[in-house]
């Protein structure tokens, strides 16, 4: 295997000489399978200034080009698709099955972003509402706000990635990207893709490295919004160092799915195994608190063991495993920590709950308590936790006992229930008939509480990413 090199990408130059380097290995073999440079203070400083220094050419680029470019890179993507995918799951450990999905979402995100720039739409405004406008009108136009800085996490290395890149391109702005250190092969090698596809060398300039690089760009002040993908932690750190600059923050989520007991079954266990359990639970929108009818639970937490038992554990590169590792063995760890405690705590461990490297068994929990931190946290990892419920206000009140509000999902037949429930829920998204694990890419996408500040999807991360301005002719006329 050839080890694979991520670079900083700065003023349109691959950096490499003569800076720290680190390897990359593969969470599943723990192999060495490429190296990262890692970007210096002074090579933050020449990427704030390039793309400083860019940003009124970026904004000249009429929208039909930035659109063309967006569409071509979708088109190479999909060409590369096989090998993007089996490059995510090489340096992430994130099966083929979901890789394969994660780059097709990828394909769409960049096509979708085309198709924004071109919808980049203002309104003409009467002045006659007011009695001193009679003789004006105003037209407003959306312009880019400048350099947009994109902070992205390991999870979903390239779609997230293309979700703040391509928004922020198809509105005329430059970008500075600092991705997951955990995928910068990932990040590095989608940048090539888009040089290939036509973006201009100064479009993006892209950082690697730790905490300390993200906080230097995100302090300065030629960067005019911030879109940060990550955890609260970072996320309030973000919001202090910012000094007023906008800041877009997707966030984590104690995600709940309430089964009522009149759903179906099957269907809720079969989805609630596949959508909590994919990338063993690293996405901020995966299943961890089930909320239950209690006179559905032994049906249900039979069926769902049925299924969860039938997930294949293994090798991220084979195409039919369905749980590979964690991100790293750190991170299996914390995940056993927190199965214990809850055991510890009373919870019925029903399957799981071992460790093989930097894998841990899909876990099924049993009525853990409510302050225990599979229940109260984020777990990010392949735990899910059946919680009885009598009432439906009960369910609805303990999904909203959490600090988080990103989405949750319920399973009934009954649209009346469904449409009081959905209109309960303190969350950035409901999904009837399905789990709150589920997003399609032109959706607004975000939460409430400490999952979030504004809605990703290209439309909606467009109206971040620019300003309205407003031109307003004075009519000179005399009656
Ligand atoms: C996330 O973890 O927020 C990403 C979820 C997704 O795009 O499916």
């Amino acid at each position: 295997m050839t080890v694979k090199k991520a670079q900083p990408y700065i003023n349109g130059e691959w950096i490499s000489q003569e800076r720290e380097t680190i390897s990359i290995r593969s969470p599943y073999s723990g192999e060495v399978i490429g190296e990262q440079v890692l970007a210096t203070t002074s090579d933050v400083e020449n990427a704030l200034a390039s793309a400083y220094a860019a940003k009124k050419e970026i904004a000249k680029i009429p929208a039909y080009e930035r659109a063309k470019i967006l569409k071509r890179a979708a088109a190479l993507l999909e060409q590369e698709k096989e090998r993007f995918a089996q490059l995510i799951s090489l340096e992430l450990g994130k099966p083929l099955k979901n890789t394969l999905d994660e780059v097709s979402r990828s394909i769409e995100t960049l096509e979708l972003s085309g198709e924004e720039a071109k919808r980049l739409m203002g309104e003409t405004l009467p002045g006659d509402a007011s009695e001193r406008g009679t003789k004006a009108i105003a037209a407003t136009f959306r312009v880019p706000v400048g350099v947009v800085a994109a902070v992205t996490p390991f999870n979903a290395p390239l779609n997230l990635v293309c979700h703040k890149v391509g928004p922020a391109f198809a509105a005329g702005n430059s970008v500075i990207l600092k991705p997951a250190p955990q995928t910068a092969l990932i990040a590095t090698e989608l940048l090539r893709l888009l040089l290939e596809a036509g973006l201009p060398e100064s479009a993006v300039n892209v950082v690697l490295g730790g905490v300390e690089i993200g906080q230097q760009i995100v302090k300065d002040d030629r960067i005019n919004v911030i879109s940060f993908t990550g955890g609260v932690v970072a996320a309030r750190n973000i919001c202090e160092l910012a000094n007023m600059k906008k800041v877009l923050l997707e966030l984590g989520g104690n995600a709940a799915t309430i089964v009522h007991e009149d759903a179906d079954l099957k269907r809720a266990a079969t989805m609630c195994a596949r959508t909590g359990f994919s990338n063993s639970g690293q996405s901020c929108i995966s299943v961890q608190r089930i909320y239950v009818h209690q006179a559905v639970v032994p049906a249900f937490t039979e069926r769902l063991k049925e299924e969860v038992l039938k997930l294949k554990i293994g090798d991220p590169l084979l195409p039919d495993t369905d749980v590979g590792t964690l991100v790293d063995t750190s991170a299996a760890k914390r995940i056993m920590e927190w199965i214990n405690e809850s055991v510890n705590l009373g919870a019925t461990l029903i399957c799981g709950g071992k460790q093989h490297g930097a894998t841990v068994e899909p876990t099924i929990l049993l009525n853990p308590p409510k302050n225990s931190k599979v229940v109260c946290q984020e777990v990010f990892g392949p735990i899910v936790s059946i919680i009885p419920y009598e009432s439906i206000e009960e369910a609805i009140e303990e999904t909203n006992d959490s600090s988080f509000g990103l989405q949750a999902g319920l399973f009934t037949n009954q649209m009346d229930l469904a449409y009081k429930v959905a209109h309960s829920l303190e969350v950035g998204g409901v999904v009837i008939n399905g789990t709150s694990n589920f997003r399609l890419d032109h959706w607004p996408y975000g939460g409430v509480k400490n999952s979030g500040i504004g809605r990703e999807g290209p439309r909606y991360a467009i109206e971040d990413m620019t300003e309205t301005k407003m031109i307003v002719l004075q009519l000179p006329i005399n009656e």
